[in-house]
């Protein structure tokens, strides 16, 4: 079964789609996956705890302050002892506490509390869902890192139509089974580099670039959903750490490096960082102005971590993954890039201003190996994450059958 000895904690919200819900415990344990419930007051005016009680086998919790639940502090445990929190409905009121970091009942503390990953289902009118406090309250919780399947088009309660209706169950159940990810890459090691690097030039001053991390955190996450035990090295970067991923936050590219080096072995390294190439002797105290001419940089070479990472020997990880940020000549400068790094695989994007790259949420990327160039149609940060996690994962089950 494939969510077996998986524990899904369901957290229900009021909406009329909790009817749903009741069907989507039943498909998951049919799966072999233990279910546990949480209700709002409002789901509880749509279904009933019974009910929900009968189809998990279990208690359902519905009341933050009561005793015997608190006195073995609830709300911790519930998180603490799930692999998965599924939100189904999750509602445009739900959305919005979870986005505020509200906690005023059961549902909204567990969901704070969490560092489980949590997948939501939302279910709302479509006006509610095309509101813009919904897309801004959507679009932070996704940059925290929280799974979303839905909502889908279709006939919704009061005689509308349109986006709002709850995925079915069985939709819900595939990304579940995504995100838990069926252990892909369960016992693999994985190194990711993601964001800017900063180079001093003196206490407060410093050379950087514009890298903002989205694609480097989105791929961390990725492995970590696959199972892979993640290390991220981040350098400054104002996205949060992803969950279920060890992360170790890093300036300059030389402790982007001993970083790196200190979470060998791995069996996977990807190198997403827009590592500074070059930094300046640091000055000790702040630069003044003198009259005269401005001071002239000295930039050395900054060590190169991709190839250092590549090099043949038996700490190298079986899977080098390079980016190549280019704004001219895409494919021909990676393919160069990939031959003199040594890495197995480099995902060749474009960072001129028009493309967006840098900052934006998009990506449009090729992916080149010792086969040829792949490839991908324009896809949010998160699916290129996805999708080459994916390709990862399939990689290595085909080297270990070999
Ligand atoms: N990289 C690295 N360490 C460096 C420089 C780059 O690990 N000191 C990695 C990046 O993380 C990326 C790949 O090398 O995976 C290519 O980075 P990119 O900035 O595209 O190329 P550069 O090596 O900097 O070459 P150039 O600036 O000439 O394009």
């Amino acid at each position: 079964m494939p969510l077996q000895g998986r524990r899904i904690l369901l957290i229900i919200a009021g909406g009329i789609a909790a009817y749903k819900s009741l069907d989507l415990i039943r498909r998951l344990r049919e799966r072999g996956a233990a279910v546990r419930v949480v209700m709002t007051a409002a789901a509880q005016r749509f279904v009933t705890p019974l009910a929900a009680a009968s189809l998990s086998g279990d208690q359902v919790y519905t009341d933050l302050f009561s005793l015997t639940e608190e006195s073995e502090m609830g709300h911790l445990r519930l998180a603490a002892e799930a692999d998965l929190v599924v939100v189904a409905p999750a509602t445009a009121d739900l959305l919005a506490k979870m986005a505020a970091g509200l906690a005023d009942d059961l549902a909204s503390t567990i969901l704070l509390a969490a560092d489980k990953p949590i997948l939501i289902a939302p279910a709302m009118n479509t006006r509610m869902w095309l509101h813009a406090a919904t897309i801004a309250n959507l679009a932070l919780l996704e940059r925290r890192g929280v799974e979303r399947i839905g909502p889908n088009a279709g006939p919704l309660a009061e005689h509308e139509s349109g986006p709002g209706r709850m995925a079915e169950p069985l939709e819900i159940v595939a990304a579940v089974e995504q995100c838990l990810g069926g252990g892909a890459l369960s016992g693999r090691r994985a190194i990711v580099t993601s964001g800017p690097t900063h180079e001093p030039l003196d206490p407060v001053r410093y050379i950087a670039n514009r890298s903002s991390g989205k694609q480097g955190h989105a791929i961390a996450a990725a492995l970590a959903r696959l199972g892979a035990e993640t290390v991220l090295v981040s350098g400054p970067t104002s996205e949060p750490d992803p969950p279920g991923v060890r992360v170790l936050h890093v300036e300059t590219a030389r402790e982007m490096l001993a970083a790196c080096e200190k979470a060998l072995p791995a069996d996977i390294a990807v190198c997403a960082a827009a590592v500074a190439d070059w930094r300046a002797e640091a000055a000790p105290q702040k630069l003044k102005k003198k009259n005269g001419p401005p001071p002239t940089l000295k930039l050395v070479e900054n060590p190169d971590i991709l190839a250092t990472l590549s090099k043949p020997g038996n700490r190298r990880p079986r899977l080098v993954v390079g980016f190549a940020a280019e704004t001219e000549k895409l494919i021909e400068h990676a393919q160069a890039k990939r031959a003199k790094k040594g890495c197995d695989w480099i995902i060749a994007n474009d960072v001129s201003a028009p493309a967006g790259t840098f900052g934006g949420d998009a990506n449009t990327v090729h992916v080149i190996d010792e086969a040829g160039v792949e490839d991908w149609p324009p896809l949010s940060k998160r699916e290129v994450a996805a999708r080459l996690a994916t390709r990862i994962a399939r990689f290595l089950a085909q080297k270990a059958a070999e």
